[in-house]
């Protein structure tokens, strides 16, 4: 069973090379059961969202992916940074979740499709940025979805791992420290996000919010 990433206990979370534990029928039974109530349960993270998507410096026109939407959280703020003229994509692999996000009305401002980040239906440079919020620790194989992001984004674009939670507080919530071995941790994913097509440019893990942003390199 695949953890929520904005509460599971650190400690639980993958290794940094390889997740066995989130094969995508788990971690779409997980989601599907808790998209209803999603935004509900985390109803004080919109502040964080914008704040993250404006660190991003997108600007009007550009194309942006939110991998991993969930309901759609972050993409009224990818909307407006990237203006009218701009393009938002959100894919999730839970139907469950892109089902929400449009009951929200959230397809006003992006287009939505249900997509497994690992392969995505979205030409090689074709985007200017990527979002993914509380993805990476879900995906089965962080080195292929990284890699398969890297494929979309066109080189010097940008990727932004947010979690509107910092790791040691998230921790902290759960009585544990901070896993050395977490992937999101910064000396396990500067090589990481290095292995797979990007460098890491900022790290900030803050009691109120993680954010690493990198860019896409040139092979
Ligand atoms: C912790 S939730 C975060 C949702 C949303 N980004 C937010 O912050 O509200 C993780 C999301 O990632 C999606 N997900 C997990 N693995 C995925 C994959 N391989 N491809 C696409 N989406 C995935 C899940 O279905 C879930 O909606």
């Amino acid at each position: 069973m695949p953890h929520d990433a904005t509460h599971a206990p650190d400690a639980a979370q993958p290794r940094p090379d390889r997740n066995e534990s989130n094969d995508p029928d788990s971690v779409r039974e997980f989601f599907a059961a808790r998209a209803d109530r999603w935004d509900e349960k985390f109803p004080e993270d919109g502040p964080a969202f914008e704040a993250a998507v404006a660190e991003m410096g997108l600007r009007p026109g550009d194309t942006v992916l939110d991998a991993g939407c969930g309901t759609g959280r972050a993409l009224a703020a990818l909307r407006a940074a990237v203006g009218a003229e701009g393009t938002v994509l959100g894919v999730d692999l839970t139907p469950e979740m892109i089902d929400t996000a449009v009951r929200k009305g959230r397809q006003r401002d992006a287009g939505l499709t249900v997509a497994d980040v690992s392969r995505l239906p979205v030409c090689d440079g074709a985007l200017d940025a990527v979002f993914g919020a509380g993805l990476i620790s879900h995906l089965p194989g962080p080195e292929a979805g990284l890699r398969e992001l890297a494929r979309t984004v066109r080189p010097d674009g940008q990727l932004a791992l947010f979690h509107p939670i910092g790791r040691a507080a998230l921790a902290a919530r759960h009585g544990r420290q901070p896993a050395p071995d977490d992937l999101r941790a910064e000396p396990n994913l500067g090589p990481l996000l290095a292995r797979t097509g990007w460098r890491l440019t900022s790290f900030t893990d803050e009691p109120d919010r993680y954010l690493a942003l990198a860019v896409r390199t040139t092979d």
